[in-house]
């Protein structure tokens, strides 16, 4: 009997060694401080702190963070007038115990919006009048429920297309192109003091950045906006960081400040070697794509920690126009990669490993860091 609760002891002791994995002596966000905010976006079970040991990490090192997923509107508004803001306050209380700033995310996107929001009366579509009120009592509602709590808001979320033109969504075919406008307006008055955002991937693409930063420009004139969300879902040797900085300079150009608002940097082979975050745009599973079930060999890890490295290179060098930087996830193994775009492979994007584990990837961007502190 003894010996059985002495061998269980003993499992249970190398479980928690096994995942107690050391926290980084750094704050990641203390030593960018003077440079930008660093955010992690974050899963309800962290959030609510069901999940104590990442929320401890994440806490430990980011200053900023976004909801993965709980104030999308299936989550905060799933049928008309009925709020739930339950998992979005858990995050509040959170952020606030650990003095750390919310980006949230996100009020109008094509994605993850009940049918009931474009449906009509009969099962035609609704009018624009109607999709337009309802659009306003979203938006009131969420935000005027957070205000003074949540700093940022994704105002509109991947709007455009690759081309620089508008995303034929049911936003766009119901209320018309200046659903963007309308929903910039409505943010504005909801809460005055919260930073508004419009939030895409891909928007490195000149074509596409082009579309972006137009817009922006067109926002910022009326006072509508106050950063373009560039989200960052790079793959290892795509895109430049030539694209990524031009991306950043036309922004700034166009008034606004720039927030990273997802970044991950995907190091598994895609087959038709697209870069998108379309979440329609699965693939089949094939296992030459994806070869490091076993864990990342140190030379492709290495590799990793020099493209975050350059990458952060470039925000530092921009960094008065860059107000935060996020990670989409706090490590490998909760990342949204590891199921996109093809579902089942093991993925290895971000700054911790699936033990919690900080990477070459993290140290190298607090080397970088405390070699620019050096050169001062
Ligand atoms: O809600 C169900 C839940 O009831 C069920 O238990 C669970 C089990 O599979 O699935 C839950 O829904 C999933 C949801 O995440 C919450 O976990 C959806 O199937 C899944 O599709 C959804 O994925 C999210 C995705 O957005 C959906 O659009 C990812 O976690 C999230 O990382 C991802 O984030 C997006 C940004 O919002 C916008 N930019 C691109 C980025 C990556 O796609």
């Amino acid at each position: 009997m003894m010996k059985k609760a002495l061998l269980m002891l003993a499992a249970a002791a190398s479980v928690t060694a096994l995942f107690a994995a050391d926290t980084p002596k750094t704050n990641l966000g203390k030593l960018y401080e003077k440079d930008f905010l660093i955010g992690v976006a974050l899963n309800q079970r962290i959030t609510s702190q069901q999940d104590k040991q990442r929320a401890e990490l994440a806490a430990s090192q980011f200053n900023c963070l976004t909801p993965e997923n709980c104030m999308k509107w299936d989550a905060t508004e799933p049928q008309e007038g009925k709020f739930n803001f339950g998992p979005g306050d858990d995050l509040v209380k959170y952020a606030q115990k650990n003095k750390i700033k919310i980006h949230g995310h996100t009020l109008i996107w094509h994605s993850q919006t009940p049918q009931w929001v474009f449906q009509g009366e009969n099962g035609q579509p609704a009018t624009r009048e109607l999709v337009l009120k309802r659009m306003k009592n979203h938006i009131e509602g969420v935000m005027k429920h957070y205000k003074g709590k949540v700093d940022a808001w994704d105002v509109v979320n991947e709007a455009f297309n690759e081309d620089g033109t508008l995303r034929n969504s049911r936003w766009k075919q119901i209320v018309g192109d200046d659903f963007i406008e309308k929903a910039f307006e409505f943010a504005r008055a909801a809460d005055p003091s919260a930073k508004l955002v419009y939030n895409d991937y891909n928007a490195y693409n000149p074509s596409k950045r082009d579309g972006i930063a137009k817009l922006a420009k067109e926002l910022k004139k009326k006072g509508l906006i106050d950063a373009v969300g560039m989200q960052a879902h790079y793959l290892i040797d795509y895109p430049s960081t030539k694209l990524i900085e031009d991306a950043i300079k036309k922004y700034a150009d166009a008034g606004v400040m720039v927030m990273v608002t997802e970044m991950d940097v995907d190091v598994l082979p895609r087959s038709n070697g697209r870069v998108t975050a379309d979440i329609s745009a699965t693939q089949e599973y094939q296992e030459k794509n994806n070869p490091y079930t076993k864990g990342l060999p140190d030379d492709v890890s290495k590799k990793l920690a020099d493209r975050y490295e350059d990458i952060f290179k470039v925000f530092l060098k921009h960094s008065k126009n860059m107000y935060s930087v996020t990670v989409w996830g706090l490590d490998d193994g909760t990342s949204w990669l590891n199921g996109f775009p093809v579902r089942g492979r093991t993925n290895h994007p971000l700054l911790f490993d699936r033990q919690l584990k900080q990477k070459p990837c993290y140290d190298a961007l607090v080397k970088l860091k405390q070699q620019q502190g050096l050169r001062k």
